[in-house]
């Protein structure tokens, strides 16, 4: 069964747009796995738009541009494959894809099959050029389908960047995973933007469904196709990756990743936040004192759709994980230090249950110890704080020992 977790990768659209052929393809798989991502849970590699010739061939096919991948893409997937990893490709629904190459709207079931010839394990299923009077849900709901007909275990990555309300009928219509906001930028404001929008729909997305907040920029330090606005500090980048971890959001790499610093490599490995993410309960963080604040972003200029903020700029979280632990999570989204709090009354534990928590640092490791009734930080600006818990029973000394 596809997306029983959400999915993990890398895809080539943020940095390398449509400079993209074979011999990089071949190396991003290499990176994968002699960096350990694919151990860690990075399974899919991801072509997205940009690989066809401007025309299909004279029985209708989509033709891979023989100058970026001269042994076509069945080669392509064959090697993907024999590095144990899965393939994905990209189409749209709608006449033209949004670099402006012929895409499926009409050809779905021969797009489809042709696909599938070729291996693919994945398809990312964008929105751009569609017909004014076409039926957005039945054209989403006829590649789901057709990918179905082939008989090939497909993720349906649909992408029509949450318009009608996606979050309420792609579960219904096949999709594993509905990018569910417009495109992400290498910036704070962007990925902020994008999470705080989709905090109120996180509670519709899980197992064989999940909201796809986009890729990630980690890492990209402002070089690629993305590359818009203010460069990412590394405790930006921590909060981004931390927040599509709590969010459950699929984890995929845009980067370079041949190339990123090593405190970037461990970021994205992180084994606590990839388990964070991969919970198999799939629960969404919870806003810790702060619900019916979403308010409509002020600053609308450059957003692609106006989005829902939190008005408040320091956001604490508790994710419910299995097995009785917990993430809490403080961001600061002020520009300077912050001391923040989690009072453990507003998460359901007050001191008079005679429960605590024993808190680990995610980030350094540290073990913290255990903490009753509340936990303090000081977070640095736009930075974040993460910790696992474990529920413990604070009432007699042998207990505290351990659950
Ligand atoms: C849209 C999608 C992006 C990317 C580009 C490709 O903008 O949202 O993720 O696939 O198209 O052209």
């Amino acid at each position: 069964m596809l997306a029983q977790r959400p999915p993990m990768g890398w895809n080539s659209w943020n940095t390398f747009g449509k400079d993209i052929n074979e011999t990089l393809i071949f190396q991003i798989a290499d990176t994968l796995v002699e960096k350990g991502y694919r151990d860690a849970g990075y399974e899919y590699l991801i072509i997205d738009d940009c690989w066809s010739l401007k025309e299909r061939d004279a029985a209708g096919n989509l033709v891979p541009d023989p100058e970026k991948f001269p042994h076509g893409m069945k080669t392509v997937a064959d090697y993907v494959h024999s590095k144990g990893l899965k393939f994905g490709m990209y189409s749209c629904a709608g006449i033209l894809t949004c670099a402006g190459y012929p895409s499926s709207y009409d050809h779905e079931f021969q797009d489809a099959a042709l696909f599938a010839e070729w291996g693919i394990d994945y398809l990312k299923y964008d929105y751009c050029n569609f017909p004014k009077n076409a039926d957005c849900v039945n054209r989403y709901q006829t590649m789901s389908m057709a990918l179905k007909t082939t008989g090939r275990d497909i993720l349906f990555a649909a992408c029509n960047w949450g318009s009608e309300n996606s979050w309420n009928w792609m579960r219904s219509i096949g999709a594993h995973t509905y990018r569910s906001t417009g495109d992400i930028f290498d910036n704070f404001r962007s990925f902020m933007g994008i999470f705080q929008s989709q905090l109120e729909h996180l509670c519709q997305s899980g197992p064989y469904c999940f909201n796809d907040m986009d890729m990630l920029t980690v890492g990209m330090y402002n070089q690629g196709n993305v590359a818009i606005g203010k460069p990412c500090t590394d405790s930006e980048y921590r909060m981004q990756f931390s927040l599509w971890c709590l969010a459950g959001t699929p984890l995929i790499m845009g980067s370079d990743i041949r190339n990123i610093p090593p405190q970037m490599e461990q970021l994205l490995l992180n084994k606590e936040l990839i388990a964070i993410n991969q919970d198999p309960e799939c629960r969404p963080p919870y806003l810790v004192g702060k619900r019916s604040v979403m308010v409509p972003e002020e600053n609308t200029d450059e957003a692609i759709e106006p989005l829902r903020m939190v008005k408040d700029k320091l956001l604490t979280f508790i994710k419910h994980l299995s097995n009785q632990e917990f993430a809490i999570a403080y961001y600061n989204l002020h520009e300077e230090e912050q001391e923040m709090n989690c009072i453990f009354a507003d998460v359901g534990l007050p001191y008079a249950s005679g429960y605590g928590f024993d808190m680990t640092d995610v980030f350094t490791g540290e073990h913290i110890g255990i903490k009753r009734d509340y936990h303090i930080v000081s977070v640095p600006g736009h930075d974040c704080q993460l910790f696992c818990c474990r529920l413990v029973n604070c009432t007699t000394p042998e207990k505290q020992a351990g659950f």
